[in-house]
């Protein structure tokens, strides 16, 4: 038999067809996918992008226990109908301390990758409560429980150091601090709101659900989404470079 007719073995049975094609796929797509994850150029360095704070990070989690993204993505498509709703498209960078990232693959609501400072914490808070009370025919569901839930931080120090081990950039300094800076973040005028500064430039500190007393999920929460989008400054890029 000679070399070529042993395909015949391929083009008489359709199983041992798939099983050649899936074999020769995978090798194709290991050739193109595997160098991405060691070149150092993949995802390119932003000025601004930085890991998320400890009040950030825990109102990311709760944003993930609610399954907001069920019907909210993060992601705004470098389309021009995309760009002028939602802003600038996102960039590869903004999501690099993404664990696991939040793109979401379903709008039943807006896109939030850039809602950070979109709307007061006011409105935050009242929309969360209950959607209805400030956007009229919402059908987004209400989330009463949060202001009233105080944030438990208890895991949070254990938190960074899991992301940290992922490959986020936390240090051992910020993982000590971690709990003390979810209290200094979430409230206005602390004095020690300047080291959380050196350790997250351009953090927003203050009562974020309008409630001092006490850190509760709805301060983790907002102080997350006022956050989002925020951290590259666009007006330094051209805003319609690269749009379709
Ligand atoms: C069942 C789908 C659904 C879920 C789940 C949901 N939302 Fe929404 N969301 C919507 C819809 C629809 C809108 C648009 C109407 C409105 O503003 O209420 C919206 C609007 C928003 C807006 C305003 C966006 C803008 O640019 O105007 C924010 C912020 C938001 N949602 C946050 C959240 C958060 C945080 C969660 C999880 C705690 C969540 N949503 C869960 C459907 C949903």
């Amino acid at each position: 038999m000679s070399f070529w007719s042993r395909h015949k073995i391929f083009e008489t049975n359709s199983i041992i067809l798939i099983i050649g094609v899936l074999i020769v796929i995978s090798i194709g797509g290991l050739v193109e996918i595997v160098p991405l994850f060691y070149l150092k150029s993949t995802i390119e360095k932003v000025e601004g992008v930085r890991p998320y704070t400890p009040l950030e990070l825990a109102g990311r989690n709760i944003y993930v226990r609610e399954g907001c993204y069920n019907c909210h993505s993060q992601m705004i498509r470098p389309l021009r109908d995309e760009v002028e709703r939602y802003g600038h498209y996102s960039l590869a960078a903004e999501s690099m301390y993404d664990r696991p990232f939040q793109w979401g693959s379903k709008r039943t609501g807006p896109d939030l990758a850039r809602v950070g400072n979109k709307y007061s914490d006011d409105w935050h808070r009242d929309h969360l409560k209950d959607p209805r009370a400030v956007v009229p025919g919402s059908i987004m569901p209400g989330y009463p429980w949060l202001e009233t839930t105080e944030l438990d931080t208890s895991t949070i120090a254990q938190d960074l150091q899991v992301q940290a081990t992922l490959g986020v950039p936390y240090n051992e300094e910020m993982v000590k601090h971690a709990e003390s800076d979810i209290r200094i973040q979430a409230a206005a005028d602390d004095p020690n709101a300047l080291d959380l500064a050196k350790r997250y430039p351009n953090a927003q500190s203050r009562s974020f659900d309008g409630n001092p007393q006490k850190v509760t999920e709805a301060d983790a929460l907002i102080a997350y989404l006022q956050m989002l989008g925020t951290q590259v400054d666009f007006k330094l890029y051209d805003n319609k470079a690269n749009v379709r």
